[in-house]
This record gives C-alpha cells, structure tokens and sequence, in this order.
C-alpha cells in the first residue's frame, strides 16, 4: 500500500469515527458513510442493505437504504448487480473480494458479471456484536485489480466501525422517540383535564388559571398543605407556550439555606469546599420552561434579595463568577402561608411579593368546597382500580357520608391518602365507613345542632380519644375526668 493510501484510509477511519460521535440521523449517516467507503476505494457502483428497523427476525429480509450509481429498484435484480455476491456476504457473514470476477470460479454462475461485465466486486457484512445488520457493497467495471485485500481489509474494518455508528444513530433516534411520546404523555397527564373541580369548588380558580396559561406573567399560587398548589402549577406550565420547555420545581423550605443559592442560580469550581465541578443552577436548567418555586415564603430576606434580582434582570450570577448568564423562565411560586402577613410582620420582601403575584390564585381548603369530595373520591378510587387492579370498589352510603363530614385538615393529599388505603383495607365490594380509618367526629360534627347531652357527651371522649391515639388515661387527664369513668361510659354505649 503506497503512503498515500495509508494516510487517505487513516482519513477515512477518522471521518467515520468522528460520524461516531456526532450522533447524526440515521439516513444522513448512511448517506455518508456509503460517500466515504466509494471514494476511498474509487469505486464505480455501490449500495448499503440494512435490515429494517425494529429489527425482527433474524430471517427478516435487507432493504437498500442508499445506492450510488446505480437505481435502488435495480439493486435486486441479478442482472444488474451481483446478487450472488451480496448473497454469499449475507448467508455466510463473511467479506467477499473478487479481483477478476469475470474469471472468478465462484461466480461462474452470475448473470450480472457477465452482462455488466463486473471486473472488480468488494462486499463486506455490516454487524454489530453478534449480529448482522446488513452490507455494503462496491464495484467497478473499468478495469481488473481494481480493488485489492487491502482495499478489502480497509472496508472490512471500516464496516464495522460504521456498523458501530449506525446502531448508535438507531438507538439515539429511538430515545428521541420515546423522550417525545413520554414528554407528550407528561404533558397529558398534566391538563387542566386532570384537575377535578372544574364544576365546583375550583371553577373560578381554574378558569383564571386557564387564561394565565396563556401568558408569561409570574403566578403565586396559595392554599393549605395538599390543595393542589403543584398539581396547578403544572397544568399552567404544561398548557401554555413553555409546554416543551422543562418544568422544575424546587421545594425552597426542604434545601438548606447555605445552599440554595448554589442550587437556585448555580456555582463554579472550588468556589466553597464541595463545589468539585462547574454547575448551573435550577434557574439555568429551567431555560425555556418554567420553575415552580414551592414553600417561597420560607426563603431568608437575603436570599429573597437575589432572587428580585433574578426577576428584574432576568439573568443569574453563579456562585463565585463575575459574569451574569442570562434565562428565560416563567416564575410560578406557591405557599401555604398568608403572604399578605409575612410582608407585614417585615419576614417577606414586598417588592418580591409583588414581582411573584402578579396573578394570586387561591385555592380553597377542601373542607370549603365539600361539593367536590365526591367527585375527587370517586376519581381516586378509580384511579386506584387502574393502577392495583382488582375488583372496582363502591363507597357505601355510610362512607360518603363520612368523607362529606370530615374537616380534612390535609385537604385532598388526606383524600386521596385516605380512599387509596380503604382501598386495601375493604374486604367486600364496598368500602364501610370504618374502612376509612377516618376519626369518629370532626369539630363539625361535634357541635352538630339537635343532639342531645348525651350524644355529645360519646362524640367529645370519641373524639378525644382519637387525637391521644386511644390512651384512656391521657384523655381522662383531657376532659378532666377519671379513667374509670371513661371505661365505664365505653362500655355502656357499646352495649
Ligand atoms: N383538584 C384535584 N383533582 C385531582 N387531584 C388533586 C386535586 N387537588 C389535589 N390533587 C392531588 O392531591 C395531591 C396533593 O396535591 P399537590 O401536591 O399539588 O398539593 P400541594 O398544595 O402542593 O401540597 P403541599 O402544600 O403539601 O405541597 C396530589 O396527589 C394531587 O394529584
Ligand atoms: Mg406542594
């Protein structure tokens, strides 16, 4: 092989290598790597077969996926190319060269090397690890010896790094796949749809939200513990231009708050003891799409400094750089909290307060929208069934009765909790109101109008009794009773 040569094969090997890593398209890379094997054994005619894709049996026949010179149609046909060739590299897995192929013994039989008048045929199998993918093939017609066992080593070596990159593009278009089917998935599930309320209890909460959506402007959601502050927060992001965008949210409460300057905005190296490498912040990876920022009000007033700065600037600085970095990010921000109070007992910066809630959306605690226990019930209970299987439950009338009474402190968390575990607890087709594991009476329904004395008096030690865990002897001290009274009263009603 003259040096020449050498350094033009080294060249090829490095083309091919860098199609490697650049993670190309499939077609785009056969296309090239189809260009890289003509030229560097100045071929006349070539073609690449793959088997498609999703690869099913091995018996499963090769399709032309480029041809150079030569119509695709005609690739089959025995008379235009030698099939007889590419049959053998496919049967047997092995490369085929043929110096003379018009004098070659093993082609005595072939219709195309006569007719075309094939002097010089190269074939080599395409595989990866064990298996076969497909071939590619060359030829030229000009003169013998065109090709020779190095030009046949080269391809054969070149094949297999190609193999290599092919499988690679394959598996990166199948991940782009599955990543815009589960992203789509996401975003379904994230609909405003899945919000249940919209007839009740949330309509007007949901129906601003809806409209909000629609812009960039930053949200500040409130509620109680278990709302549906979150589950709101992503049906805005999800339904609105940012849908494609990532959605991060940060629990500003469960981050410490040494680092959640780190976290939010980003830090370089060796900036503190621990930062080992470069990293952006939650605020950088949220470009494009939004950060929900839940617990905001449980953020220091430094802290709270930084992030108006954010906001105004609408750029970050990473801990420990000079120079701002720029983001595009939708604020959503949520709390439990009365923000209204924090800015006046001085702990919440009213310019932030401001900046964030440039939309408040208040979600009512459950227990001031009971018309939607129900509908939210029946939606986890089925939820529930299609997800453990087994039988579909129903709740007896005595259980619903339950959940529309019950205060529900952690509103629908406490719900959906609640029905998922009656769930596993109910042996029939229904679920008892004891299977709820609810405690006996509420606030509410203590100081239900029209019992008797009596009748309160069992509700107030029930109830009692459920908030000490069932220890008689605290709740005495409670009620400023004995224990033995307790034990005697409980007796009789179960009597
Ligand atoms: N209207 C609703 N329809 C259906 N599911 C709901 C609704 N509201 C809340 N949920 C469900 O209740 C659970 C709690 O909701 P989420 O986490 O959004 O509440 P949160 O207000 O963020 O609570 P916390 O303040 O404790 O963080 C979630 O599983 C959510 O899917
Ligand atoms: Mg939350």
């Amino acid at each position: 092989m003259s040096e020449r040569d050498t350094s033009g094969r080294f060249q090829a090997l490095y083309e091919i290598s860098s199609a490697i890593n650049s993670l190309e398209d499939a077609s785009g890379l056969l296309e090239r790597v189809m260009d890289i094997a003509m030229e560097h054994l100045s071929a006349e005619r070539g073609f690449l077969l793959l088997r498609p894709e999703p690869s099913p049996a091995e018996s499963a026949g090769f399709n032309v996926r480029v041809a150079r010179n030569i119509a695709e149609e005609s690739v089959g046909d025995a008379r235009q190319v030698s099939t007889s060739v590419v049959n053998t590299v496919l049967s047997r897995g092995e490369p085929v060269l043929s110096i003379d192929a018009m004098d070659d013994a093993r082609f005595d039989d072939s219709r195309s090397i006569v007719t075309q008048q094939i002097r010089s045929v190269a074939c080599v199998p395409l595989r990866n690890r064990d298996r076969l993918m497909g071939a590619i093939y060359v030829d030229s017609r000009s003169s013998k010896g065109k090709f020779t066992q190095d030009s046949l080593e080269f391809l054969a070596a070149f094949a297999n790094l190609a193999a290599i990159a092919i499988e690679n593009a394959r598996l990166y278009e199948d991940l782009r796949d599955e990543n815009r089917r589960l992203r789509d998935e996401v975003k379904g599930m994230f609909a405003f749809e899945g919000i249940i309320g919209r007839n009740t209890g949330l309509k007007g909460v949901l129906s601003l939200a809806e409209r909000v959506a629609l812009t960039d402007v930053s949200v500040l959601i409130m509620g109680e513990s278990g709302t549906g502050k979150e589950l709101l927060a992503k049906a805005i992001h999800y339904s609105g231009a940012r849908r494609n965008g990532p959605f991060i949210a940060v629990n500003c409460a469960a981050i410490p708050e040494t680092l959640l300057e780190s976290e939010l905005f980003g830090h370089k190296k060796g900036t503190f003891t621990g930062a080992l490498n470069d990293r952006k912040g939650l605020f950088e990876s949220a470009n494009g799409g939004s950060i929900f920022l839940d617990e905001i009000a449980d953020i220091s007033l430094p802290m709270q400094a930084k992030l108006l700065r954010v906001l105004q600037e609408r750029e970050v600085r990473r801990v420990g750089e000079a120079l701002p970095r720029p983001v595009d990010v939708r604020v959503i921000s949520a709390t439990n909290k009365e923000m209204q109070k924090e800015v006046e007992a001085g702990r919440f910066r009213e310019d932030l307060y401001y900046r964030l809630n440039v939309v408040p959306l208040t979600i009512p605690p459950l227990r001031e929208r009971r018309g939607d226990i129900p509908l939210l019930a029946r939606h986890f209970l089925e939820r529930a069934y299609k997800q453990h299987g087994g039988k579909p439950l129903q709740l007896s009338a005595g259980a619903m009765k339950r959940l529309m009474e019950y205060d529900w402190p952690g509103n629908v968390r406490e719900l959906e909790n609640t029905v998922e575990r009656a769930t596993v607890l109910a042996d029939g087709a229904e679920i008892d109101s004891g299977d709820l594991g609810l405690p006996q009476f509420t606030t509410r329904t203590l100081f239900e109008s029209g019992i008797t004395l009596d009748e309160f008096e069992r509700r107030l030690v029930l109830k009692t009794l459920d908030e000490v865990g069932g220890n008689r002897t605290r709740a005495a001290e409670r009620l400023g009773v004995s224990v033995r009274w307790i034990q005697y009263r409980l007796k009789e009603w179960l009597e």
